[in-house]
């Protein structure tokens, strides 16, 4: 698609927006990277599983059945869209939990004085519990930060924190406030090297271009679905000998294959389900594409990327000739996530007045506290604008006219 074409030439998007029934209201809904909205084939697959009979998993009754065969769809699913082996897909309540429970099992095997890379530009779900688990283990904590004039973090700014003596890299697919996408292969290429662990943030990519475990030889990605579609919860896919390897706290009686292993209770049988339904969504957004759902994943990115990439360019074109107005997301490639503030009105007041015009706009550091605090913007923040894949050209004419008049 050339720059300029509407994006109503991109997909459906009239049929995509009958979907969502929050979209009815008039709302226009700009705060997707704290969490989209939920399309009622979603909502209904969650009320369905939960009304038509269901029991804890088992294969001997037909609701026991249910039960197992949602888990092992909705694994084949998130596999699909992670690039993940379905069989390394683990579900639990948030990416933070998830990420807390990771750090504190990677733990037990450091000894004092090695080290952990962070970086200021992560959402503080990627940072916080690094650094809680090496300060428990006696390890060090090297920071690898972003260049806050650019919004860019150059892979150099963090293989040269990586050491002999790291073992774990955490780093970011996305910036959730600034969209800034690192670009990972080298430093993915200097963790191998040195025997250190990869784990990728990949909560704000996912709603917007595709994950790749496997073709980024990560060790370990995570994603949340509330952010593309799904119900709340988080999900991890890693290498498979890697959690093979790992041996974090369970019940005694609980299952200790992988990916069981690293669940803690019952599984949410009816969010799976809602996650099935939202993977499916997006797999359809192309309605030309086709072949193994992986494909058709892959095919829906690109429609979306030039969808939401084109909102962007017209939000931002617009944003830069609103006078006293300081665009802080910059980075050459980025997801399409906007932070900006004025000069002469707190953000929080420009949230207000987009909220007034019916627009949901929120400031703040949006838990990419260190971020925030980097581009002097202390714990306060900035304005974020996300586009949906439900976006329109109309409602981001509507934010720059509050905007506007909010300056
Ligand atoms: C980039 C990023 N990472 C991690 C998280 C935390 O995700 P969860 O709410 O599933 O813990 C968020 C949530 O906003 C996020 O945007």
């Amino acid at each position: 698609m050339t720059v300029g074409t509407t994006v109503a030439d991109v997909y459906d998007l009239e049929g995509l927006r009958a979907q969502f029934p929050a979209l009815s209201g008039g709302l226009a809904f700009f705060d997707g990277p704290g969490g989209s909205q939920t399309p009622s084939v979603v909502a209904e697959r969650i009320s369905e599983v939960m009304l038509a009979g269901l029991s804890n998993r088992d294969r001997g009754t037909p609701t026991g059945r249910r039960a197992d065969d949602i888990v092992g769809l909705a694994r084949e699913a998130m596999g699909d869209l992670l690039g993940a082996d379905a069989g390394t897909v683990v579900f639990g309540r948030s990416m933070t939990a998830l990420t807390y429970d990771l750090a504190r099992t990677l733990a037990r095997q450091w000894t004092p004085g090695e080290e952990v890379v962070v970086t200021s530009l992560d959402h503080d779900a990627n940072v916080r519990p690094w650094v809680q688990a090496a300060r428990a283990s006696g390890c060090a904590v090297r920071w690898a930060h972003f260049d806050p004039a650019s919004g860019e973090l150059p892979p150099q700014a963090v293989t040269e924190a990586i050491t002999g003596r790291t073992r774990v890299v955490a780093l970011t697919a996305a910036s959730n406030v600034l969209g800034t996408r690192p670009e990972l292969a080298q430093v993915i290429g200097a963790a191998r090297e040195v025997g250190a662990l990869v784990v990728i943030d990949a909560v704000h990519l996912a709603p917007h271009a595709p994950v790749d475990l496997a073709g980024w030889d990560a060790d370990v990605v995570l994603c949340s679905p509330y952010k593309f579609f799904g119900p709340h919860l988080g999900v991890l896919a890693g290498r498979a000998p890697l959690l093979e390897s790992l041996r974090p706290d369970k019940l005694l009686p609980a299952p200790d294959r992988v990916p069981e292993r690293f669940e803690l209770g019952t599984l949410p049988y009816e969010l799976l389900a809602g996650t099935l339904a939202a993977v499916e969504l997006i797999a359809g957004l192309d309605p030309g594409g086709a072949g193994t759902r992986r494909q058709r994943l892959l095919a829906s990115y690109r429609e979306l990327e030039d969808h939401e990439q084109t909102l962007l360019r017209r939000l931002e074109a617009g944003l830069d000739t609103i006078d006293g107005l300081v665009r802080y997301s910059r980075a050459a490639h980025r997801t399409p996530t906007s932070y900006f503030a004025l000069a002469h009105r707190a953000s929080a007041e420009v949230s207000a007045v987009c909220a007034r015009a019916g627009i949901n706009a929120p400031a703040g550091h949006f838990y990419a506290l260190e971020a925030s605090r980097r581009l002097g913007l202390g714990d306060t923040g900035a304005v974020r604008a996300g586009m949906a894949p439900y976006t329109t050209e109309a409602e981001v004419d509507r934010l720059l006219e509050a905007v506007a008049q909010a300056a």
